[in-house]
């Protein structure tokens, strides 16, 4: 499952998808149907990366506020552009694909079709789904949670308010008192839950009403991807998943049941998922459930192998990863004007590297920290 920041952003991105140039069909009074349908794809491309890069850059100068007023002010050049993506998805719809015999056409047609998203909603994406991401966003960096036992069992015994990222996230990643867990779980889905529940429908809503008025499966709007074929595709892939999955399910029962008894866990019944969580943020931890099988003593120290190297050097070992197997080597604008630097004067521990590639000019952030677990997000980012 995504993050709430990460969906927050591919929403943003989702939002903004796909644009184009504006040529009107006409019966083909000068030139075939496939010809201006060639002709409106070709101009709809060029305008749809001027779009995007536009927004890329945006997003990239916007990245260190994150905050619900930056995001607003934000919103008129956003406007602007929605118009744009509205008006293609328009012309687009305005082809008859029955008369377009070149199957790339025609999938490209379809495509532009819905480059308008959620902004067919006009005023509504505006005043409803912006302003329900956003909330969305807050209550994962929101600090209101009291600290457990009035903060006893924190650094300092600080009893300053928590957010559940990325302050709860840690406690669940070094935790293993199950009554801390099963507070923080309760205690984040009590203050939450009403308005996740009521923002989360109106985005979905949202979605379904925009899929309508542009005329295509709802699940195509969302993973941009045929629906019926992907949705077959998860299920082939969750059924050949299943034996494995019942068998390591068993294992971390068994193992949770061994850890903490049967007053916590139920050896024939589901994993409570507070500890599920605790499983899956510890895992090749110390202390975690599989410490007496590998021992993370024994494992080899990821982080020992980088510490050598600055944050810009790690980039430069995934980019090497690469050239090594043969691809070419990024460009040099790529190194000097794509790729930002993270912002030095608020170090930030819990940055995330982030990658734009909708458009050929792929904008990415990387991060000061220098970590293992940053090389291989830079492995990740490199290989897309
Ligand atoms: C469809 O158009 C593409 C791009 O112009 C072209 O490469 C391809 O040969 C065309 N296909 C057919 C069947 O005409
Ligand atoms: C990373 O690679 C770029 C391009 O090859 C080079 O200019 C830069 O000096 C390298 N930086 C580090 C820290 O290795």
């Amino acid at each position: 499952m995504r993050s709430l920041c990460d969906s927050m952003l591919l929403l943003l991105i989702a939002a903004v998808v796909v644009a184009t140039a504006g040529v009107t069909p006409r019966s083909g009074l000068t030139s075939s149907y496939g010809q201006q349908a060639k002709a409106f794809i070709d101009q709809s491309s060029e305008r749809y990366f001027r779009l995007y890069n536009q927004i890329a850059s945006e997003t990239y100068s916007a990245n260190n506020e994150e905050d619900f007023e930056a995001l607003f002010s934000k919103l008129t050049t956003v406007k602007r552009i929605a118009d744009e993506l509205v008006g293609i998805s328009h012309e687009a719809s305005g082809f008859d694909l029955s008369k377009v015999k070149n199957g790339v056409y025609k999938s490209a047609l379809e495509e532009l079709r819905s480059v308008g998203d959620l902004f067919v909603l006009g005023e509504d994406y505006f005043s409803l789904v912006q302003m329900n991401l956003a909330s969305l966003q807050k209550m994962s960096t929101d600090k209101d949670i009291e600290p457990y036992m009035g903060g006893a069992k924190m650094p300092n015994e600080d009893d300053s308010p928590l957010a559940y990222y990325p302050d709860i996230q840690k406690i669940v990643q070094r935790s293993s008192d199950v009554d801390e867990l099963k507070y923080y779980w309760e205690t984040w889905r009590d203050k939450n839950q009403i308005w996740a529940s009521v923002n989360f429908y109106t985005i979905v809503q949202s979605y379904q009403k925009a899929a309508n008025i542009l005329e295509i499966p709802v699940h195509q709007l969302w993973y941009r991807y045929d629906s019926q074929e992907m949705i077959q595709q998860m299920e082939q892939a969750m059924s050949e998943l299943m034996p494995v999955y019942k068998q390591l399910h068993a294992f971390v029962r068994h193992e949770l049941h061994k850890k903490y008894g049967s007053d916590v866990v139920n050896p024939n019944g589901p994993i409570p998922d507070h500890l599920f969580q605790q499983v899956l943020e510890q895992a090749w931890e110390e202390g975690s459930i599989i410490e007496s099988y590998f021992p993370r003593q024994r494992l080899p120290q990821f982080d020992d192998f980088v510490q050598e190297l600055s944050a810009k050097a790690l980039v430069n070992e995934s980019e090497n990863f690469y050239t090594s197997l043969g691809f070419d080597s990024l460009s040099a604008d790529f190194h000097k004007n794509q790729l930002k630097e993270p912002n030095e004067d608020t170090p930030n521990d819990d940055c995330r590297p982030s990658l734009f590639d909708l458009t050929p000019r792929v904008l990415m952030m990387y991060c000061e920290k220098v970590s293992f677990r940053k090389l291989m997000q830079y492995h990740g980012h490199m290989a897309r």
